[in-house]
């Protein structure tokens, strides 16, 4: 399981943060930058993340900036994308059992990184579960 990672500079840290924690836990990762907290566009790494994961270089993907919003409304412009922003460890239990979102938003200026990394461990760890939510990510996937 390969999972890619960008961030903008707001993310930075938390970004660096979750890479460890991933690669702790033995997944693979893909860092897409930024590599510094130097100011950069999150547009643009939102699009790289989820272009790599609609692309299939990735299996999953997570993307910081600082509240999460930007990077995951950039990444979800990408088709195939579903990108979920969460701030609890529910939230991201249910991006994936019902959503079955293929990348996380986090925000580093809004999340302390234990948190962070306690929600990316439930979105990870959770499934999803098909039947009548596989005809609602269908919709998405359509659209
Ligand atoms: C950058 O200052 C900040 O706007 C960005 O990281 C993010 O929070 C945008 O949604």
């Amino acid at each position: 399981m390969r999972i890619a990672l960008a961030s903008d500079h707001g993310g930075f840290e938390m970004k660096s943060h979750i890479k460890r924690h991933l690669e702790d836990r033995g997944f693979e990762t893909l860092d897409l930058g930024t590599d510094s907290g130097e100011p950069v566009d999150y547009p643009a790494y939102g699009r790289a993340c989820g272009e790599a994961v609609a692309s299939g270089k990735a299996d999953l993907g997570v993307a910081c900036c600082g509240t999460g919003i930007g990077i995951s409304i950039a990444a979800n412009k990408v088709k195939g994308v579903r990108c979920a922003l969460c701030s609890s460890v529910e939230m991201a239990e249910m991006a994936k059992r019902h959503n079955n979102a293929n990348m996380l938003a986090l925000g580093g200026r809004t999340l302390d990184p234990g948190a962070a990394a306690a929600i990316t461990d439930a979105w990870l760890d959770a499934a999803f579960e098909g039947g009548r939510h596989g005809r609602r990510v269908g919709m998405l996937d359509d659209m």
